[in-house]
């Protein structure tokens, strides 16, 4: 999934660096930023107990699914035959004019081109039968989940954006023309009784205990509530009146602290202050709003710090143009990794 902060490619790195500071791969790992899951995931499937959290709705089923669970359900109340079954019905569903061909399509009303006509209409038909079969009590909370987490990552798959939803694009990506497809996520057992949440970090971070804490937050001023709003309509399916050209939710209480320049330090010091953790593994990178010294200085109140960087390709979303924001050769950003052995 394209996703700001994305560490599927910093898996390697991370679990050296957590490897050559001799942490154990066994008890509880938390990821209380956990975004796309993946390094909740990576750490579940090496041995850990995960607790894993995020304030956005698209991430928490995200998580649910590839974190949480560990096994796939029946849907045996549907009595549509098996998993495969289930998801061949769903991809075969006769397309519909609905709230996101009327949002997000360019025959809708607003001209929005997040998705192409065809596609709009498969992902509501898909979306408004997932919700009628949980109204209507034929899915458990876990097979809602599994439906919700397929249908976000498709129609992710398939959004002419080239990074964001901050906008659409004018012209058609490929993929965008796709077909959207659901497919069957993959669920591994750990045999462990992970945990999983939709708090404020800084909220759960006073109910929790663990052994590893990882905390990758926000570093820059764009709140993700903002840049990933079409997969938080699609799986909050509250069918809010939007605004403004790129169409956008109404998303005053998923605001973070962490994107606000006057305010991540803080937060970010009172996280650190209340953890109950034996480690803490921070992900940062050189062009983060909270600057290098001042991080390492509220980490050393609670242990030695040991730090680790690797260069690493930028998620980019803005093309070179006079004006760029983020400016670096060849697009390389340092990802800084501090670990923490707690006193
Ligand atoms: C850098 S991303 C995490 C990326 C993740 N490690 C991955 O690999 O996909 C930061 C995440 O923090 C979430 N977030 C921002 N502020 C938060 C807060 N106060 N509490 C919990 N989650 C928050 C965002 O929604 C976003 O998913």
């Amino acid at each position: 999934m394209k996703y700001i902060g994305n560490k599927t490619r910093l898996l390697d790195f991370i679990e050296r660096s957590i490897t050559e500071s001799k942490i154990p791969f066994n008890g509880t790992f938390c990821d209380i930023f956990g975004g796309t899951g993946s390094v909740g995931k990576h750490f579940k499937d090496k041995g850990f107990k995960v607790i894993s959290n995020d304030l956005m709705t698209y991430s928490y089923i995200i998580q649910y699914v590839l974190v949480y669970l560990n096994q796939m359900p029946m849907f045996d109340k549907l009595a549509l035959g098996d998993v495969k079954a289930v998801f061949q019905f769903l991809n075969n569903l006769e397309p519909i004019e609905g709230y996101v061909f009327e949002n997000y399509a360019p025959s809708g009303s607003y001209g929005r081109q997040y998705f192409s006509d065809i596609n709009a209409k498969r992902i509501d038909a898909i979306r408004e039968q997932i919700q009628n079969w949980y109204n209507d009590d034929m899915l458990s909370t876990d097979e809602y989940f599994v439906l919700l987490s397929s249908l976000i990552d498709a129609a992710d798959f398939v959004a002419n954006i080239s990074g964001t939803y901050g906008a659409y694009l004018k012209i058609w990506r490929s993929m965008a023309l796709k077909p959207l497809t659901l497919r069957i996520p993959e669920i591994k057992n750990n045999n462990r009784p992970n945990e999983i949440y939709q708090e404020d970090a800084n909220c759960l971070i006073k109910k929790i205990k663990c052994d590893v804490l990882y905390i990758d937050p926000p570093y820059n001023e764009r709140q993700y509530a903002s840049n990933f709003h079409v997969l938080e309509s699609l799986a909050v399916w509250d069918k809010q009146t939007l605004f403004g050209k790129t169409g956008q939710r109404d998303y005053t209480s998923k605001k973070s602290r962490y994107c606000l320049k006057g305010e991540a330090l803080g937060a970010f010091s009172e996280l650190i202050d209340c953890a109950e953790t034996k480690y803490i593994i921070i992900s940062y990178n050189n062009e983060g709003i909270i600057p290098r010294e001042k991080l390492i200085k509220i980490l050393e109140k609670r242990g030695e710090v040991k730090e680790y960087t690797t260069n690493y390709r930028r998620f980019r979303t803005e093309r070179d143009h006079e004006h760029r924001k983020y400016k670096n050769c060849n697009d390389k950003v340092v990802e800084h990794l501090y670990i923490v052995k707690v006193n």
